[in-house]
Order: structure tokens, then C-alpha cells, then sequence
């Protein structure tokens, strides 16, 4: 077939798609407030999928389910359920020791693995990752949940111990922040809104979580889990329209951190209408423009490789992704054909399809977006080098080859969040520097060579620009007990196993004059376990 017609045909037909990928319409009406699973009666927002079929002679998405449109009446009382259970730190949940939290958190864990299929192939319909990257995600999350388990003992070890300095005598924990609010990005609906939800919960906060805009319907199966595993209160769903529902959320001045994985311009309304943003913790995750910057002694295959993986994973829909590339002059058109070359061979189709790499994308509107981006690139001079890049058919972009990438156009400073990749020939290395000093972003960066003097002489000024410099290899956040973070536009706080447990707690301490007085008041709380904060429990 060719490949014009191959893109044409991208959407089966659904009796042909096999059976056990099938996705039946899920309303999911249910909401889970303090505790309780209630059913909602009123609006609904519909779930499209980027799955399309035909529909009135053209393709559209599938709907495949619809969400509750909550009031902001109906956020606010979320919320104020939240704010209860947490009780000014006074509630079951906060003031309960580390193996209690973590004994609720495994719970939870094993009622979630229960629920792999189902949320697997929502993954798929819901946001177009294909069945390994769904699988991955879902397994991640997992393993991510039983880390932060043991990295809390951890910490707890370290804690459980007196301190004397100065004739001051005092035990140092962390401690909760209060009443938290979690919402995850699209790309990672499932683990990255978890990799901000554990960490808070088990350190002692309540929780209100918003799901991403798209992915929503794949939290729907652990509802149940949530109100099983924790107290009534601890775990509380908002679902809408942001601006409906967080905008409320947010002006009340109950949130007392706030954990966002999203666009920058979202964190600065959410952080402007808190009444007293001095008093808000933020943990965010936001964009990034991440350069590959290739030297002329670099191995190319190598380079093609990390960079067509890195730019194209998941379409390119990934904060860490490769999003512009950098080439030596002197190997560019060698690199861009070879990187081209690569990007014809990738298999496209549906998620579940054997091999597939590029997958349709779930934001609407989405490819016209990017479609119009590469037309203002070929207007300034560059050309699609892959064969059909930039087809569009319904909810389907095929991946773009931009060569050579003009200084001034969209593609060149904006984050792209799709399958396009500019590719920029430099004759001196101060341009790819100076590009990555003026990025409104400062996440990460991936330098491709072989000689170790040049590859120091750029590490150098690039940690202080960017927070991962990788070497030979895409950007990535992983391993997740690596710190994953950035500077500038792109993040505030930083996540791995064990920061996100920093970053969701504060240290605090008791404390008291070392007399033989205040020994005997220590001592005896310590002897009959009064309190759960000033105790030399020590967890195995
Ligand atoms: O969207 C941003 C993600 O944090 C990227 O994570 O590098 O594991 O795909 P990843």
C-alpha cells in the first residue's frame, strides 16, 4: 500500500478492531467525596477520543464516554470535605504515624493492580499511548508507589533519633503541608498525577486531585480503591471545567500546596488567584523546549537514534521530549537524511497495533495547529524532508522533518508538543549556547560526541542553564529516583522518589532545653508512645 493511502486508512473500521482492545462508552458518573461514592446527576463533559470514524463523510473522534461538569458549588464542598479531613493537622490522617500511612498506601497499591487492563486500554482510547507505553506508565506508577513506601522508611529511620546541640535537645521530622491539590498533564494522566498524589498523601496531606483534561476516564476504576484504602476525607475527586471548578478552588485560600503538571500559563492563574500566594507551596511541572545539540565527531546512528526516539516518543508529547535538534553544519545534511530516513520507517497506526510508535493525537484541533506551524516554517525557508510529513487526516499528524529550522519562526522557540522536529544546521557552538541561555525554558539538554574536551566544555556552562545535561542520550525524566527538575519556565520543586517526599512535607521539630526535667518529659512520652511525632519507633 502506499504510504498516502496507508495514512488514509489509519482508523479501522470497529468491527475490525480485535476484540480485547474494544472500548465500551463509560459514563462515569461517580465522584468520591469525604469518603463516600456518590453518583452525579447533573451535566456531563463528553470523552472524545483521538480514535476516529467516519462521520457524516468524514472522520471524526469517537465518543466514548462522558465525566461530570461539576459546579463550583460542588468543587467547593470537595474541597471543604478535604480541608476537614485534614482538620488544621489535626485529623486521623495527619497526625497518624509513617507505618499506619504507608500500611493505607499499600493497600490502595495492591487494589490498584487489580485494575491494570481496564486502565491500560483507557490510556490507549483516551489519549492514543500505545499498549506498551500504556503498560509502562501504569507499571511505573506501581513500582513508583512501593519506592516512595521505602524511601519514606528511610527518612523516617533518620528521624527517629534525638538530637542534642548547644544544650538544646530536639527530634526532627517532616511534617505535612495541609490541604493539597494534585492535577496531572494529559501526556501522563495516570503517573504523573500519581507522582504528585502518593508522595503528598503518605507524608500526611489530604488530597483533592483533579484528573488531566484528557485521561480521565482511566481514573474512573481506582475510585473504589481510594475509598477503601484511606479515611473518609483523605482522597477527594474534582471533575470539570478548570476554570469552573479550580478557579473557586483556588480563591478560597484553603489549598495550602498546590502540585500542577501543566502549562506555565495555567500555573500563574492558579497561583495569582490564591488570596495569599506568599502562603501557597507549589510543586510544578510545566514546559520545555529541550535541545540536542550534535558535534561533528558524534556518532550519527547513535545520535538518529537517541534523537528519533527522544522527539517522537508518545508523538512527541512529553515535557522531556528532543524538541529542537542542533547539527554541526558539517554532518547536518547527513543527520537530517539519516534522521528523516528513521522517521519514514517508524510504524504508525493505532495504539494497539504490534510495533506502533506513532499514534493519533487527543488534542483537539491539535494537528491543524502544528499543520500551520510547518507552513509558516516552509514559508521562511525550511522544507518537510520525510516522506508526507505533516499529512493530516482527522486526529492523525504524520510525524514532520523540519530542515533546515529558521530562526524566527514558531517551530524554532515554541514548544511544539507533537510529532515535529526541528532540525537546525550551526557553523559555531555559540549559537545552540545562546539559544539555550535565551529559552524561556530550562529543563534539559542532550549533547551527542565523542570527544571528551568538547562535551566538558559545554557541560559546564549548560548545568547552569538546564538541570539535566545528557550525554550521548535522550532527555528523559527517569530512573525516578533521579531528581527531575528545571529551572526557568519549566518546573518549581523538584520530583523523584524520594524529593517529592521533601517537597510534600516540611521539616519540624520538638524541642526543649536539655534538663534533667525535660529529659523526664521526653522520655516518658517516648516510653508510652503518647505521641506519634516525638517517638524512636524504628521502621524495618
Ligand atoms: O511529560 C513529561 C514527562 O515527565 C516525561 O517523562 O521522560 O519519563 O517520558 P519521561
Amino acid at each position: 500500500m502506499r504510504l498516502e493511502e496507508k495514512i488514509d486508512s489509519i482508523f479501522p473500521r470497529v468491527e475490525d478492531i480485535p476484540e480485547q482492545f474494544r472500548q465500551k462508552r463509560i459514563d462515569q458518573n461517580e465522584y468520591l467525596i469525604g469518603g463516600k461514592i456518590h453518583r452525579w446527576e447533573g451535566p456531563f463533559i463528553e470523552v472524545q477520543s483521538p480514535i476516529c470514524a467516519p462521520k457524516d463523510g468524514r472522520m471524526a473522534p469517537m465518543v466514548i464516554g462522558g465525566f461530570p461538569s461539576m459546579t463550583p458549588q460542588k468543587a467547593l464542598e470537595a474541597l471543604k470535605a478535604t480541608a476537614r479531613a485534614y482538620d488544621s493537622g489535626r485529623g486521623p490522617w495527619p497526625t497518624m504515624g509513617v507505618q499506619g500511612r504507608i500500611e493505607h498506601v499499600l493497600r490502595f497499591a495492591r487494589a490498584m493492580r487489580e485494575k491494570r487492563e481496564e486502565v491500560v486500554r483507557l490510556l490507549m482510547w483516551e489519549i492514543g499511548k500505545t499498549l506498551k507505553d500504556s503498560e509502562k506508565e501504569f507499571d511505573r506508577t506501581v513500582d513508583y508507589i512501593i519506592d516512595t513506601t521505602e524511601a519514606l522508611k528511610d527518612m523516617d529511620r533518620a528521624g527517629s533519633r534525638f538530637e542534642k546541640e548547644q544544650g538544646v535537645m530536639a527530634q526532627i521530622r517532616r511534617a505535612p503541608l495541609g490541604v493539597t491539590l494534585c492535577m496531572g498533564p494529559y501526556n501522563y494522566p495516570l503517573n504523573e498525577t500519581f507522582a504528585t498524589l502518593i508522595p503528598a498523601l503518605i507524608m500526611g496531606n489530604c488530597v483533592l486531585f483533579k484528573p488531566a483534561k484528557h485521561g480521565v476516564l482511566l481514573l474512573g476504576p481506582l475510585l473504589e480503591a481510594f475509598a477503601e484504602a484511606f479515611p473518609p476525607g483523605v482522597v477527594n475527586t474534582v471533575y470539570g471545567e478548570g476554570a469552573s471548578v479550580i478557579g473557586p478552588i483556588m480563591e478560597s485560600g484553603l489549598v495550602d500546596c498546590l502540585a500542577f503538571i501543566g502549562s506555565d500559563k495555567v500555573a500563574d492563574t492558579l497561583k495569582k488567584s490564591h488570596p495569599k500566594p506568599h502562603r501557597l507551596r507549589c510543586i510544578l511541572g510545566l514546559g520545555a523546549k529541550n535541545p540536542a545539540v550534535i558535534l561533528p565527531e558524534a556518532d550519527l546512528d547513535l545520535a538518529v537514534a537517541e534523537c528519533v526516539s527522544g522527539a517522537l516518543s508518545f508523538n512527541g508529547q512529553r515535557c522531556t521530549a528532543i524538541k529542537i535538534i542542533f547539527v554541526h553544519e558539517s554532518v547536518a545534511q547527513r543527520f537530517a537524511d539519516a534522521f528523516a530516513q528513521a522517521v519514514e520507517k517508524l510504524k504508525f497506526g493505532m495504539p494497539w497495533e504490534d510495533g506502533v510508535t506513532v499514534t493519533p493525537l487527543p488534542v483537539p484541533g491539535k494537528p491543524q495547529t502544528l499543520a500551520q506551524w510547518v507552513e509558516e516554517a516552509k514559508a521562511a525557508g525550511s522544507a518537510v524532508i520525510n516522506a508526507m510529513g505533516g499529512t493530516v487526516n482527522g486526529t492523525y499528524f504524520h510525524p514532520a522533518v523540519v530542515y533546515p529550522a529558521i530562526k524566527g519562526t514558531t517551530l524554532y522557540t515554541k514548544e511544539q508538543f507533537g510529532p515535529v522536529v526541528p532540525i537546525v544546521p550551526y557553523a559555531d557552538i555559540t549559537r545552540p549556547i545562546r539559544y539555550i541561555e535565551h529559552s524561556a525554558y530550562g529543563q534539559q539538554a542532550a549533547i551527542f560526541g565523542a570527544d571528551p574536551k568538547k562535551i566538558a566544555e559545554l557541560i559546564d556552562p549548560l548545568v547552569n542553564q538546564v538541570c539535566r545535561v545528557n550525554i550521548n542520550s535522550q532527555c528523559q525524566r527517569g530512573p525516578d529516583a533521579f531528581p527531575f527538575t528545571g529551572r526557568k519556565g519549566s518546573a518549581e520543586g523538584t520530583l523523584s522518589v524520594s524529593d517529592a517526599l521533601r517537597a510534600f512535607s516540611i521539616r519540624t521539630l520538638v524541642a526543649a532545653k536539655d534538663t534533667a526535667a525535660n529529659r523526664e518529659i521526653f522520655s516518658r512520652i517516648v516510653r508510652e508512645r503518647s505521641s506519634n511525632f516525638l517517638s524512636t519507633d524504628y521502621l524495618f
